[in-house]
């Protein structure tokens, strides 16, 4: 004959096991849920390429004589949430020979209020004709008149094998630190 103990201590594990085997039944069932937040998410994580080296131009583009070009920034492929583009333009730049080899870039936003800066080659500056904000060849501003807050906005530049790259960021208007917009 079995003990009454012996029936109790038998439901209690048998209870035991039950609760474990729920809640490592819970525990699984989170995984793939996991996974698969991730994967409806994931393209909300992609960047934009801001911030990635760009080629825009071969060096052989650039004049001699160190006069600025403007040139499109065109991204091969953007990734805008769930959307894949190819060929996207995202912005413009100046270029500009120093030095014979090197390159200096700036963007063509000007930093007052975001209108495009225009190139003057006869006065040899560049200039917006939003509110005459004028800058020079060096992107500094040139006259004291002008309201932008800050000298034109540079971006680092690289020559790979005769291509010009930029890393390409847009910043924040009208104000005087460069704060790059993410
Ligand atoms: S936007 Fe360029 S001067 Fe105002």
């Amino acid at each position: 004959m079995i003990a009454k103990e012996e029936i109790c201590e038998d439901q209690a594990r048998r209870g035991f096991f039950a609760k474990v085997s729920v809640a490592l039944g819970a525990l699984l069932a989170l995984f793939p849920l996991g996974a698969g937040i991730g994967i409806l998410f994931d393209p909300l994580r992609r960047k934009s390429g801001r911030g990635d080296w760009i080629a825009i131009a071969p060096l052989s583009a650039l004049p001699e004589d160190g006069s600025p070009v403007r040139f499109p920034v065109i991204l091969k492929e953007s990734i805008d949430a769930w959307t894949k583009k190819k060929d996207v333009p995202i912005g413009a730049v100046y270029l500009k020979r120093v030095n014979g080899g090197d390159v200096v870039a700036f963007n063509v936003t000007c930093p007052h209020l975001g209108c495009a800066i225009d190139f003057r080659s006869a006065e040899r500056d560049y200039f917006c004709p939003c509110h005459n904000s004028s800058f020079g060849l060096d992107g500094s501003i040139s006259n004291p008149d002008s309201p932008s807050p800050r000298p034109m906005d540079s971006l680092q530049t690289k020559v790979e094998k005769g291509e010009i790259k930029v890393k390409y960021l847009d910043f924040r208007a009208g104000i005087k630190d460069k704060i790059p917009i993410a």
